[in-house]
C-alpha cells in the first residue's frame, strides 16, 4: 500500500531513513565493520575486486570502486553485465567477483555470475531479495535490507547498496591493513549518520515541487559531478529519463570542455553536483564554465553559488560521504516531481519492466 503517497517510488524515498537503519543495524561496532554473513577468508589471495550489474546497480558498483581504491586500497573494476557477457573477458583467479542486483534476477548479471562460477572465482552477491537466484548461485551474500520495492525506478535498493559498499569497503580496508584504526571508528560513527542524511525534510520536498515547474521544456539535461558525484550523476540522469522521458545525460565534469559543452545554451538544463568535500573549487570551475555558455545551472551544494540560476542547499555535513546521499536524495525528488507535472505514471514508466530476466 502507498501509505497516504501519490506513488510508490514517493514512499520508497521516504523510507530511505528506515532501510538504511536497517542495513547498518548489528553491522556496526564501535571499532569495526561486522559482517557476520562473510567468512574472513573470502578475501584471501584476492588482489582484485570485480564488480558487475546493470542500471541503477551498475551505478552502486561505480561509487563502490571509488571507495575500494581509496579506503581498501584494492585494484578495482566495474563492468555492465550486458557487456562483460559476450566480450570474453580474462578471469584470474584472484579477483573476487562481485554481482549488484536488487532483485537478484537480472538476466545479464546472474549470466556473468555463472560464467564466474564456471572460472572457479570467488564470488559474491549484493542483493535486496533472499532466495533469488543470484543468491542461491553466489559463494557468498550480503542482503542490503531494502525492503520490497515497487517503483521501477530503483531508489531505496540503490541507497542501501552503496551503505553496504561504503561498510565494506571499510572491512576490507580492515583486513588488508590499509587504514587507521581511528580513521576506521571515524568511518562508523558517519556511516551512523546516513539515517538522517537522507531523511527527506518537508522543506526541501516543497522547495523541489516548486523548481520543477522550470524544467519541463528544455532540449536536455546534463547532471555532472566529479570523483564518486560521477556515478551519482549518472544515477540522477537515469531517475529522471526513466520517468520523466526527457533526454538526460550523465557526465564527469571535467569532461564537459572534451565535446559536450558544445551543446551548452539556455535551453540546456545542467543540474550540478557541488560537494563542499570533495574536489569543490575543480568542479566549481567546470560549471561556471558551462554558466558563461549560457546553460541554465541547477546547482546542488551546501555552499553558496551565485553563478547558479537556480539553486538547492543541502545541510552542512562534515563529510563527502553525507553530502552524496543528500543530493541523491535531492535528484530522486527532482525526478519524482518533474514526472509529475509532465502528468507521467511515476510507478509504471513506459517500455520498462520492474525486472529484467530476458536478455
Ligand atoms: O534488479 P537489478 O538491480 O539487477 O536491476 C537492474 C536494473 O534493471 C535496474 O536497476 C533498472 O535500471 C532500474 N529501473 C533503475 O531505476
Amino acid at each position: 500500500q502507498k501509505d497516504g503517497f501519490r506513488f510508490f517510488m514517493e514512499k520508497e524515498i521516504y523510507e530511505q531513513s528506515h532501510v538504511v537503519a536497517d542495513t547498518l543495524m548489528g553491522r556496526l561496532s564501535d571499532s569495526e565493520i561486522i559482517f557476520d554473513e562473510l567468512d574472513k577468508s573470502l578475501f584471501d589471495g584476492i588482489n582484485e575486486i570485480k564488480l558487475c550489474a546493470c542500471g541503477t546497480s551498475y551505478h552502486s558498483a561505480l561509487s563502490a570502486s571509488y571507495l575500494f581504491e581509496r579506503y581498501s586500497k584494492i585494484r578495482t573494476s566495474v563492468e555492465v553485465a550486458s557487456e562483460f557477457r559476450y566480450r570474453n573477458p580474462i578471469m584470474s583467479k584472484d579477483t573476487l567477483f562481485v554481482v549488484i542486483s536488487q532483485s537478484g534476477e537480472t538476466a545479464d548479471t546472474l549470466e556473468t555470475l555463472k560464467m564466474a562460477k564456471e572460472a572457479k572465482l570467488k564470488t559474491l552477491v549484493i542483493c535486496n531479495v533472499d532466495n533469488s537466484s543470484m543468491v542461491r548461485l553466489a559463494d557468498s551474500c550480503i542482503l542490503t535490507r531494502a525492503g520490497i520495492e515497487k517503483g521501477v525506478a530503483s531508489t531505496k535498493a540503490f541507497a542501501t547498496q552503496v551503505t553496504i559498499f561504503w561498510m565494506l569497503s571499510l572491512y576490507v580496508a580492515k583486513l588488508r591493513n590499509s587504514m587507521k584504526k581511528e580513521e576506521i571508528i571515524k568511518h562508523i560513527s558517519l556511516l551512523r549518520e546516513v539515517p538522517g542524511s537522507v531523511k527527506v525534510s518537508d522543506e526541501m520536498h516543497e522547495r523541489l515541487k516548486r523548481l520543477s515547474k522550470r524544467y519541463l521544456h528544455g532540449h536536455g539535461f546534463f547532471f555532472i559531478g566529479r570523483d564518486i558525484f560521477y556515478p551519482l550523476a549518472l544515477e540522477g540522469a537515469l531517475k529522471l529519463k526513466e520517468i520523466s522521458y526527457l533526454h538526460a545525460e550523465g557526465y564527469p565534469s571535467g569532461e564537459m570542455k572534451h565535446g559536450p559543452i558544445a551543446l551548452a545554451d539556455p535551453e540546456l538544463f545542467t543540474i550540478a553536483l557541488l560537494p563542499e568535500h570533495m574536489l569543490y573549487e575543480k568542479s566549481r570551475s567546470n560549471v561556471e564554465e558551462l554558466s558563461a555558455r549560457d546553460s541554465t545551472i541547477c546547482a546542488i551544494s551546501s555552499l553558496e553559488f551565485d553563478k547558479a540560476d537556480d539553486f538547492i542547499k543541502i545541510k552542512n555535513s562534515s563529510h563527502y560521504m553525507l553530502e552524496f546521499f543528500e543530493m541523491m536524495v535531492v535528484l530522486q525528488l527532482l525526478a519524482l516531481e518533474i514526472s509529475v507535472r509532465l502528468g507521467n505514471d511515476v510507478d509504471m514508466p513506459r517500455n520498462l519492466a520492474k525486472s529484467v530476466t530476458v536478455e
